[in-house]
């Protein structure tokens, strides 16, 4: 049985050059494991609480140094020399230390970097790889390996705001594996610098997760953008590359009404005007359609994307809406608000109640897209989570950006050791 024996963290800065969490977790038969935890821009209100010291002098106020402290006084100080059985009995634990509803005393970031270090280590003392690792804590064997959704367009947030929605991502539906994803990802990209950069006469300037971001003219513009460049590639739109988007529009919804750039309209029109976009454009998967509070509007988006096209399902996921936290998640199934999981463990805290969010997810029948953040470090252990949860999809951010491809790097390693399938859409 996994005994701490030592437990230490630092402060490092992650892809936006704000400072984060990086934990590193001993325990007493040698094994020993570092983690560190990404950080959102467009996040959801519901999150779990992220610690930030709030001195304007340093960083703007996002220093990280009482989180820090968290971990090198309180948490190591009560979890020395204690024996965890498991990872439920570690996060427990840290749940029991904080002692809030809403991980305020500590803060979430805090949490997630010991929670993922014990795991890490943990993984080392068994002898198995983390992905294995992740798969036995949640008792299922390892299935496939996640379908990539990868940023190609950004706006909202995460660029300049020139249009309103944050991504427009490339799904390799025909690729059947990570390797052949990848390839078809990179020859879109690159007609996508190559058009773009004709059509806007600029130079391609990339966004915080490395999605590219002309001035787009409109929101329809990037979808036929996005398309030109999947054919320009020579794809099949549809068949060989796919769409998603994440509309995140929770960031455009005031006063019970979604601001399209002129455009002003009601719930029930932007259900209707995303029902239009699926039927016009290639998109397989919607992400926060509408807005985190919205909820008696998600049914009717879920039945209209439902019902808009049977051969690839659409998904109707919920990003801000649902932030990992199984309250929301219940209250989703229970109402049809949506029918696929972004799982984000930051936004809750723990892997152990992120691992809750992932079965109840699945009990209802839903597909979990497994999401990296905007503010992401080196790190890889999304990759192997993503494997060992079988998630449906990764989310990780564009090709570019060494913040992401250690994540996809990983995720290459992984397919060559196990040689597993890749999940269907
Ligand atoms: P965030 O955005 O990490 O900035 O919250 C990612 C997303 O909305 O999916
Ligand atoms: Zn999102």
């Amino acid at each position: 049985m996994p005994k701490i024996e030592m437990l230490r963290a630092i402060e490092i800065l992650d892809s936006r050059g704000r400072p984060t969490v990086k934990a590193t977790c001993s325990l007493n038969g040698g094994a020993s494991a570092s983690a560190s935890v990404p950080s959102g821009a467009s996040t959801g209100e519901a999150e779990a609480h992220e610690l930030r010291d709030g001195d304007a002098s340093r960083y703007g106020g996002l220093g990280c140094r009482k989180a820090v402290a968290n971990i090198n006084a309180t948490i190591a100080d009560r979890l020395k020399g204690h024996h965890f059985v498991d990872q439920h009995a570690l996060d427990s634990a840290l749940l029991k230390l904080d002692g809030s509803k809403n991980k305020n005393n500590l803060g979430a970031n805090t949490l997630l970097a010991v929670s993922i270090a014990f795991a890490r280590a943990h993984a080392v003392e068994r002898k198995v790889p983390p992905y294995q690792h992740f798969a036995d804590m949640i008792g299922q064997p390892l299935r496939t390996l996640p379908r990539p959704t990868v940023n190609l367009f950004s706006g909202g947030k995460h660029a300049g705001g020139q249009v309103v929605i944050q991504d427009v991502l490339v799904v390799p539906m025909s690729a059947t594996t990570v390797d052949e994803s990848l390839a078809t990802v990179y020859s879109v990209y690159q007609s996508a610098i190559e058009l773009t950069s004709k059509k806007y006469d600029v130079r391609a300037l990339t966004a915080d997760e490395g999605g590219l971001a002309p001035p787009f003219e409109s929101i329809e513009s990037m979808f036929d953008d996005a398309v030109g460049a999947i054919e320009h590639a020579g794809f099949e739109p549809g068949a060989d590359v796919a769409l998603a988007i994440d509309v995140a529009s929770s960031h455009f919804f005031d006063n019970q009404q979604y601001h399209l750039g002129e455009r002003s309209i009601t719930s029930d029109e932007m259900v209707d005007t995303i029902k239009a976009w699926v039927t016009r454009w290639p998109i397989v998967s919607v992400e926060d359609g509408l807005a985190e509070n919205d909820w008696d509007a998600w049914p009717t988006l879920c039945d209209a994307l439902d019902g808009a096209r049977t051969a690839p399902p659409i998904l109707t996921i919920g990003d801000d809406l649902l932030c990992t936290n199984p309250q929301r998640i219940q209250r989703a199934i229970d109402h049809r608000a949506a029918n696929a999981l972004l799982l984000k463990v930051n936004q809750i805290g723990t892997l152990t109640e992120a691992g809750q969010s992932l079965s109840l997810a699945r009990q209802a029948d839903w597909q979990v897209t497994v999401s990296a953040r905007s503010g992401e470090t080196e790190d890889n252990w999304l990759a192997d989570l993503a494997v060992g949860w079988a998630g449906n999809q990764i989310k990780i951010g564009s090709i570019t950006q060494s913040e992401r491809l250690a994540k996809y790097n990983r995720l290459l390693e992984i397919e060559a050791e196990t040689g597993l399938p890749l999940a269907d859409w």
